[in-house]
């Protein structure tokens, strides 16, 4: 399993969580139903992105990825996503695949060399490839940058085919200048996508719109830059791959640094019996679902399993845009706030399906938390072991209803649908309905009164209200980890990650209960107005 590996030249955002929530949800149910699992993921620290970044931050390239990469590594533990690896593009071992990989295409005659003119800035002294020029997307007339259509229609665009560029750092116009650049031979490749695509597993959006852009018609693929941060070409003075060639490389190489560690086996899972699947965002489908499984064909490696890609986050119903102030920093504006990583996690699971857009604003998150995390969830969990607590001081006898096991049957099975489907509302919905159910029982056998009439059927009721709380634990482990240990424990049984067939095993009677505490904390409106305020000021500080 692999999540789009983050570019390291800032901190973690809102949008990249949808990527990496839902890959995470994902692998803990995989091994929670007894699947070995191993979670990859690293920096991207190649291309433009980072050497813009240096250049306005007045630093070396190497300065920026090593701070942002050190920000990431310590920072998904904290939101609860740990890696098997988090690796680096940088790495040796990824310098060494990607030169490998193109031998591998270069012998099986996939890649040629082709001359070609690209726009030079005579003041800058240098080409312009990707972000350092800016000009007008030739398919739907918006300001764009060199490789994407970044504000208008989002398409990949190849060296050359900016219209009027500029050099971004300058305003210069370039001139054309000859060099030789390396071209993957994408068209070689279209009956292999015509006949993998359809069958490739994931999300809709992953398979359509890739086939769609099949049948426009595919392009052989530049797959180098004039710059010199990056994996070198061999041979090639002045050029280095595009970072998007060796970007997806960094995968096998981030699972190489696994095996060099751990002495675990990478080839199983690239060229064997395993399998891999990819989690990213909408936006990168070209990348992924063409440039990269023909790659692999070409060099003789297995394709993805699937490919899962998200829908796309906005911020207060704008696109996303960091230097438009549209953005949601997570550690600075959420964690560093005193607020729960495990409310987020449920918040983008469930607000919307994983292949809509999801539209990010305070008020939203807030009520969501308010009303189904404090309201529904938190409320059962906290009345079943508070009542418990006070009256029996420990786990009472009882048997599980019929009916209360059936309830966790349908969770179970809504969950694995939901999975099968990469359908992570329907994952995190479950739980709530679970709890919502809970609610209702406590609700209609009223131990309360039953206390005094028929204490035998009060326990009872409690039994099952406990067994209830240890199934959420078990169930809501994926979305929610650190919550489900809280309740492990406030169950008194110090467990976590644990299989999903626990959900139905018996609970241990006569464990003693300490006082339990609420697991989730109402959000007040005041934070709300004031989270509110803090990016409407962003936005306005950013449009100038
Ligand atoms: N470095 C590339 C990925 C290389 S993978 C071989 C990249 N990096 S990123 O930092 O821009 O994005 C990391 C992840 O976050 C990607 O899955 C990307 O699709 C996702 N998102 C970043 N912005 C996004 C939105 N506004 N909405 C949803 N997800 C997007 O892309
Ligand atoms: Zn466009």
């Amino acid at each position: 399993m692999t999540c789009a590996l983050p570019y390291a030249n800032g901190p973690c955002h809102i949008a990249h969580l949808r990527t990496y929530v839902p890959a995470d949800i994902f692998v803990r149910f995989l091994r929670k139903m007894g699947q070995e699992v191993v979670f990859i993921c690293g920096s991207d620290t190649h291309g433009t992105p980072i050497t813009v970044k240096a250049e306005e931050d007045g630093v070396t390239s190497k300065e920026i990825i090593n701070k942002y990469h050190g920000h990431f590594v310590e920072f998904f533990p904290k939101i609860g996503v740990n890696f098997t690896n988090y690796g680096s593009t940088d790495h040796p071992l990824n310098h060494a695949r990607t030169v490998q990989i193109a031998e591998a295409l270069m012998e099986n005659d996939y890649i040629y060399a082709k001359s070609l003119k690209l726009p030079y800035c005579p003041t800058c002294d240098r080409f312009l490839p990707d972000r350092y020029q800016r000009g007008t997307c030739p398919h739907c007339g918006a300001s764009a940058r060199g490789d994407e259509c970044d504000q208008g229609c989002g398409r990949y665009l190849e060296p050359g085919e900016l219209m009027d560029p500029r050099c971004s750092v300058c305003g210069t116009k370039p001139e054309m200048r000859e060099t030789r650049h390396l071209f993957l031979r994408l068209t070689a490749f279209e009956d292999f996508l015509r006949e993998y695509l359809p069958q490739m597993d994931g999300t809709d959006i992953a398979r359509n719109y890739a086939l769609q852009w099949v049948e426009k018609g595919l392009r052989d693929w530049n797959i180098t830059r004039n710059m010199d941060w990056g994996v070198r070409v061999p041979g090639e003075p002045g050029l280095v791959y595009y970072v998007w060639f060796d970007a997806p490389i960094g995968y096998i190489a981030s699972t190489e640094e696994w095996a060099e560690r751990t002495g675990g086996d990478w080839e199983y899972y690239w060229k064997g019996a395993g399998s891999f699947i990819h989690f990213i965002g909408g936006d990168i489908v070209y990348h992924h679902c063409l440039f990269w499984p023909s790659m692999l064909k070409g060099a003789g490696y297995d394709v993805p399993y699937a490919v899962a890609a998200s829908g796309m986050v906005k911020v207060e119903s704008k696109v996303f845009s960091k230097s438009r102030g549209y953005v949601i920093w997570v550690e600075e504006d959420y964690l560093e706030k005193g607020l729960d990583s495990d409310a987020l996690r449920y918040y983008i699971a469930s607000y919307t399906g994983f292949t809509r857009d999801l539209d990010f604003t305070w008020q939203a998150y807030g009520d969501k938390v308010n009303k189904e995390l404090v309201g529904s969830l938190g409320n059962f969990l906290y009345r079943a072991l508070l009542f418990a607590q006070r009256n029996y001081k420990e786990i009472p006898e009882g048997e599980v209803e019929p009916e209360v096991r059936a309830e966790v049957e349908k969770t179970i099975e809504s969950m694995r649908q939901g999975l099968d489907n990469f359908e992570f509302k329907k994952v995190a919905d479950a739980v709530l309905a679970l709890s919502a159910y809970g609610n209702r029982y406590l609700q209609a056998k009223e131990p309360w009164n039953l206390g005094k009439t028929d204490p035998e059927a009060a326990k009872n009721t409690i039994h099952n209200c406990l067994w209830l709380t240890k199934a959420l634990a078990v169930l809501m482990e994926p979305v929610m980890p650190g919550k489900a240990e809280a309740i492990w424990k406030q169950l008194g049984d110090a467990r976590k990650e644990t299989p999903l067939a626990e959900a139905l095993e018996p609970l241990k009677a006569g464990t003693p209960l300490e006082k339990p505490s609420p697991l989730f904390e109402q959000i007040p409106d005041e934070l709300i107005s004031e989270l509110s305020d803090m990016v409407a000021e962003r936005i306005a500080k950013a449009s100038g």
